[in-house]
């Protein structure tokens, strides 16, 4: 892990253009969300085989399906034979076939083209023969799932994933993968730019004052420590887990198994660059997947884990309501933050060298990638 090296923000924050240009939003597509690998949604939301589940980013169409051996491929959603939008909304699908809605194409779930009707125009049934078919199946993305969340990389020239996630893998080994189980999961739109959306994960200072039911208070935020694992992967660490005013006084849940004592009272939240987020604590998982819309507006999917579920339906409603709730109070919060953005005045305002390290460093990141071409 590299340690720490303190950013000099010089109280400049990125000028307001950086949120609502869209000429900026263009080139983050083309720079950042067509180059990198980039999460778009999280495997709960397609928990059985059959089920697909549509979503836009930045320019993009794509479906993620839930194959027969469980597992995820991501296609383009983008029917082989003029082009239309294969899936509207998440659903099941009629026998395991993904069927274009204009000309009656259908898809299996592995990507084939499966049936064309009317193909030669005789009769109904006929087909395009083999050699046709495989060449017209769904446009497949490279993909790969980690910790449940769905990555791809969208030109399929971006680093080994691996190689790339390897020094976040390695730091959440104690949170052991193979114990998450999904607990919930929610799509917001926000109002907002994505940047602010990561800024404000990775911005420990607002915890007390937004989020009072997390019960740290400004003690925790205090001690709130910077961490950098990759010139990706950064965030914070801070107490929050096991205690005295913390939500878990009165509750008791499942903690991971192989978490270290020391380790239960620790929070730990991290920015994959550029869209993904994370959240670890000892009984929990949170992941934030960004996906811009466009300069103001922003689709995420929001999706909780466990170690061990609840032990009862109410528990878990509760647990469901209370991490919500946070987020809600976050999307509120963005909606201001954008506003203000869209005056020429937006430059006027200063971040804090003692508290704002995250943010600029997210910021910093974006600029570096950005001023390359
Ligand atoms: S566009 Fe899909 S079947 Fe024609
Ligand atoms: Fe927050």
């Amino acid at each position: 892990m590299t340690p720490s090296t303190s950013i000099t923000t010089d109280g400049l924050p990125l000028p307001g253009t950086a949120f609502i240009d869209e000429d900026i939003y263009s080139k983050e597509r083309r720079v950042l969300f067509n180059k990198k690998w980039i999460s778009i949604t999280v495997g709960q939301v397609v928990p059985e085989p059959g089920d697909v589940f549509p979503c836009t980013i930045a320019g993009l169409a794509l479906l993620v399906v839930r194959d027969r051996d469980h597992s995820i491929h991501v296609y383009y959603n983008m029917c082989r034979h003029r082009g239309a939008l294969l899936v509207d909304q998440a659903c099941k699908t009629k026998s395991g076939l993904i069927t274009c809605p204009y000309h009656a194409w259908s898809f299996k779930l592995n990507g084939d083209l499966f049936r064309a009707p009317y193909f030669f125009k005789d009769e109904e049934n006929t087909q395009p023969d083999e050699v046709t078919r495989a060449g017209l199946g769904l446009i497949k993305l490279r993909s790969v799932v980690w910790r449940d969340i769905v990555f791809v990389d969208v030109n399929g020239k971006a680093d080994d994933f691996e190689n790339f996630i390897q020094p976040i893998d390695e730091r959440l080994q104690d949170w052991s993968a193979a114990e998450i189980q999904s607990l919930a999961s929610r799509e917001y739109r926000i109002n907002a730019n994505w940047k602010l959306a990561a800024e404000n994960f990775l911005d420990g200072y607002h915890l007390p004052k937004v989020h009072p039911q997390l019960g740290g208070g400004m003690a925790g935020a205090l001690l709130a420590e910077d961490l950098v694992l990759s010139e990706e992967i950064f965030g914070f660490v801070m107490p929050g887990g096991y205690g005295p005013g913390t939500r878990r006084d009165e509750e008791e849940t499942a903690v991971f198994k192989s978490l270290p004592a020391e380790k239960l009272l620790y929070i730990e939240v991290y920015c994959i660059f550029p869209n993904t987020l994370i959240l670890v604590e000892c009984d929990f998982q949170q992941v934030i997947t960004l996906r811009p819309q466009g300069a103001g507006i922003t689709h995420e999917t929001f999706a909780d884990y466990v170690p061990g579920q609840p032990s009862s339906e109410e528990e878990k409603m509760e647990m469901i309501a209370f991490s919500q709730g946070v987020n809600d109070q976050d999307e509120t919060l963005l909606n201001r933050l954008q506003l203000s953005r869209s005056m020429d005045i937006a430059d006027k305002t200063h971040m804090s060298s003692a508290w704002d390290q995250s943010p600029a460093r997210f910021q910093q990141t974006w600029l570096r990638h950005m001023s390359k071409s």
